[in-house]
């Protein structure tokens, strides 16, 4: 079942969504050679607690941190360490969700690290537009998998390929609500999309094959070919017209 959100309900997860969509802007800033994935994840925590609201990640399932930090290979849920040091060229994704009365806000962004290879900057260029390739069709009426191939079609179009591992998905007063939302398929199947549906649409891209594996540490996927690997995800809200994006400023 799509749980459909009241204006109230979507109220509050714009304001979870600002503080997200807020930390992932300022890391923009702050992500640079010589730091450590660690020393993202506390800024992440500090900012999220400092709102007063809650940090979504940390023991979900068990999940030891606030934010999932993945360095080029890592596709998504790279466990921040102290021992894991970002270097010049670089790719490092960072994932985050903000709980706050009760509702969620989950989105991520892939940064360069310093200066990177030309490959990397498309690469990470792409995954954003295949987001907004995606969310063309998030309107009231239009059938889910439209947006799930829109985003496909764009990848495959520059040469990537899509992860089919992991999923997007509704989004509200659980991290992971219906629908499941794929990130390539045919279009025309699934739901139509209705007011007050609140989605999180999160495009895994990678320069190389599809395959993933998760490692030892049983949360960091990777590819399994070791090709470089972006993420970019949205909590989006269906509206009667333009969709609005709840985690971007
Ligand atoms: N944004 C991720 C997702 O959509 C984050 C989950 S990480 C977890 O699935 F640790 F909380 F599971
Ligand atoms: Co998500």
């Amino acid at each position: 079942m799509i749980i459909i959100k009241s204006r109230d309900e979507i109220q509050i997860m714009r304001e979870a969504g600002k503080v997200t969509a807020g930390i992932l802007a300022a890391l923009k800033d702050i992500v640079r050679p010589g730091l450590s994935t660690w020393e993202i994840d506390r800024y992440v925590e500090e900012t999220i607690l400092a709102n007063g609201m809650t940090p979504t990640f940390k023991g979900y399932n068990g999940y030891p941190a606030s934010a999932c930090v993945s360095v080029n290979e890592e596709i998504i849920h790279g466990i921040p360490s102290k021992s894991k040091i970002l270097r010049e060229g670089d790719l490092v994704s960072v994932d985050v969700g903000c709980t706050w009365k009760g509702y969620v806000s989950d989105a991520a962004r892939t940064y360069p690290v310093g200066a990177v290879s030309a490959e990397a900057e498309r690469l990470v260029r792409v995954t954003e537009a295949c987001f907004f390739e995606g969310l063309k069709h998030c309107r009231e009426g239009v059938r889910l998998s439209d947006v799930s191939h829109a985003i496909q079609a764009k990848a495959e179009s520059e040469g990537f390929s899509v992860v089919r591992d992991f999923v997007g998905h509704g989004v509200g007063r659980e991290m992971h609500e219906e629908p499941q939302i794929p990130n390539f398929g045919k279009p025309g199947r699934g739901p139509r999309l209705v007011q007050g549906m609140t989605l999180a649409i999160e495009p895994m891209i990678s320069a190389g094959g599809y395959e993933t594996v998760v490692l030892q540490d049983n949360w960091t996927a990777v590819t399994a070919d070791g090709s470089l690997s972006a993420h970019y995800e949205n909590s989006v809200a269906i509206t009667d017209g333009e969709p609005e994006l709840l985690t971007l400023l």
